[in-house]
């Protein structure tokens, strides 16, 4: 599989849905990876799994889809699921650090296992007959290097088609430099594409990254909350900063996509963590910014982001 550049989405848990993704798209993204998806929620048939977060918009493709999962049964009946439904890459996820997702003995927990992570990879690829990529962490606790042996290994045993490497251990969480002279390390070991991840807050840290790890390819995470620009800036689409109609604008879609996709009620609510990612880019006077961050009236927040894009005091 061939994509049109070497800038991705990064997976983003309750973040990447098929509007997030869309957005990337719209702005260059080359290839999107969505949330992390339960293979779990995909093969027990689980409804908000399949139709909220296995939704894939006709215009968004490649998009890939990331599981999580610890049984290589649902990770092969998951996999065939989100193929049919139009993925066009499964990515599985190895590196999620947060307690709940390891103790079930998926994310990081496999660096733990290596024999199951390669069945996993295996199940995906039987299960999907796509290619697989994995995302994985450097190790599990500072020192540990054993997502880097893993890693190579899944290219080697289970076929693996790209590697995504966040060289920084589990226990890192997403805070700390990431080690991109181990990441440069291991894409001089593996004759598959590298994609690396970790500390590319913006254009300028995303070729650093790039040049440092002799990645193939970057994925940009919290770069972009807000700011899809990035994909422009490193896909040299668009150099001058937006101005503050567009990111209000950029605001409004997202505002409009998240109704279509949940509803006035639940995207009212969801909305919420939106709103700072944009506002952070303007000069909002902070009772304006803390009244539409609090409000989970759609309608309200509608005029508050009106009145902030043409610059007009918001009555709060
Ligand atoms: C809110 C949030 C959600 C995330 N969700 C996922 C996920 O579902 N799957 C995954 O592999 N990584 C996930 N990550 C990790 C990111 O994809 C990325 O590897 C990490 O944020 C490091 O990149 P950055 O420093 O450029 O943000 C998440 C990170 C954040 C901040």
């Amino acid at each position: 599989m061939e994509i049109s550049n070497r800038v991705l989405l990064a997976p983003l848990a309750s973040i990447g849905n098929w509007f997030v993704r869309l957005q990337a798209k719209r702005y260059g993204a080359g290839l999107s990876v969505s949330e992390m998806v339960s293979s779990f929620g995909l093969h027990y048939g689980n409804e908000k799994t399949m139709k909220e977060l296995l939704r894939i918009h006709p215009d968004e493709h490649p998009v890939s889809i990331q599981l999580f999962g610890h049984s290589p049964e649902a990770m092969e009946s998951g996999a065939r699921i989100a193929a049919d439904a139009g993925a066009d890459l499964i990515d599985i996820n190895m590196g999620c650090p947060v307690p709940k997702v390891r103790k079930t003995g998926a994310g990081a927990e496999l660096l733990s296992d290596p024999e199951l992570a390669l069945d996993l990879a295996r199940a995906a690829r039987e299960g999907s007959g796509l290619p697989v990529t994995v995302k994985i962490r450097s190790g599990l606790m500072p020192g540990d290097r054993s997502g880097y042996d893993l890693a190579i290994r899944l290219v080697e045993e289970a076929g693996a088609a790209g590697i995504g490497f966040h060289p920084r251990v589990a226990k890192q969480g997403h805070k700390g430099q990431p080690d991109y002279a181990l990441a440069r390390e291991l894409s001089e070991a593996i004759d598959v594409p590298l994609i690396i991840s970790g500390g590319l807050s913006s254009a300028e840290a995303a070729r650093f990254a790039y040049e440092e790890s002799n990645a193939d390819a970057v994925m940009i995470a919290r770069g972009s909350l807000g700011y899809p620009w990035v994909f422009a800036e490193l896909t040299g689409q668009e150099v001058d900063p937006p101005s503050r109609e567009s990111v209000m604008d950029e605001l409004a879609w997202i505002m409009d996509r998240a109704e279509e996709h949940m509803g006035e009620d639940r995207a009212g609510r969801y909305l919420r963590k939106f709103y700072p990612w944009y506002l952070d880019q303007l000069d909002v006077p902070k009772v304006v910014r803390s009244e539409l961050c609090q409000t989970a009236g759609l309608d309200r927040a509608r005029e508050i982001v009106a009145g902030i894009r043409n610059g007009e005091p918001v009555a709060v």
